[in-house]
């Protein structure tokens, strides 16, 4: 069984794309005229021209929306697909969840023309510049850490490649791991929790005394306190980054 069928059940509510990423994927593929989306879950930032979209969890592919494009039920690892299929293949938030990362990279190389864009993150930043796993998850932080990829090896896999930050608004309506970072209260929601994937995988005995304490901190005013610039601000840069490899 695949991940996302345990992990997926509530994607379609709490993961709907933001419109200022989207824009930002969008000028990535640019003048790609098809698209080809793997690891494409929902359809989330999926353009109009996408040809195929490749997952491999049937909870995640029942929630596509109708009239979404045809989708087939694979992994990066084995795409089903000849060479040179598409001007552009995206991967967005998914490349942690591969079970060889190598293998799908060159596998979207292989059925790129042009163009590869990847959306990932880069773990020390997030580390660092996130409250939540900093001073409250650690242990999410730190199942993160076995399966983050540094981005480094993705540009090496890639041939090369630009990476630009993401930085994430700060009524950002994708619910993944850091989009509530001025939102605090929203972590303490089973149902956000459980469309982020690191939050859910680590488990809710673990989270628990950290989930505690940032109630606490939310209460007492303590929370505001300590993070008052970040409520000054409109968008964070936590460590997203999107990679595009022109072929
Ligand atoms: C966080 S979701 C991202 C979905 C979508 N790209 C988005 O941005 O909303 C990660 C997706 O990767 C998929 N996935 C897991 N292992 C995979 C693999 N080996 N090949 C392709 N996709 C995989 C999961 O089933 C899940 O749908």
């Amino acid at each position: 069984m695949a991940i996302y069928d345990t992990l997926g059940v509530t994607y379609g509510r709490t993961r709907r794309p933001d419109p200022r990423i989207a824009a930002r994927i969008e000028a990535a593929l640019a003048d790609a005229a098809d698209v080809v989306n793997v690891g494409a879950g929902t359809g989330s930032y999926e353009p109009a021209r996408t040809v195929l979209a490749v997952e491999p969890s049937r909870v995640m592919l029942a929630q596509r929306p109708p009239g979404s494009a045809p989708a087939v039920r694979a992994v990066a690892e084995r795409l089903p697909l000849r060479d040179d299929a598409a001007d552009a293949v995206m991967a967005l938030l998914t490349v942690h969840h591969w079970s060889d990362l190598a293998a799908g990279i060159a596998e979207l190389r292989r059925v790129a023309r042009r163009r590869v864009v990847i959306l990932t993150w880069d773990q020390e930043v997030f580390r660092e510049r996130f409250w939540l796993v900093r001073d409250y998850v650690p242990q999410a932080a730190a199942f993160d850490d076995t399966r983050a990829v540094p981005v480094g090896r993705l540009v090496a896999l890639l041939g090369g490649a630009r990476v630009t930050a993401v930085p994430v608004p700060h009524d950002c309506i994708d619910g993944f791991g850091a989009a509530y970072w001025r939102r605090p209260r929203a972590y303490l929601d089973p149902e956000v929790r459980a469309g982020i994937s690191m939050l859910a995988q680590t488990g809710e005995d673990v989270l628990a005394p950290g989930l505690a304490a940032l109630a606490d901190d939310l209460a007492s005013g303590r929370w505001r306190e300590r993070h008052a610039g970040l409520l000054a601000q409109d968008s964070l840069d936590v460590g997203y980054r999107l990679l595009v490899a022109d072929l």
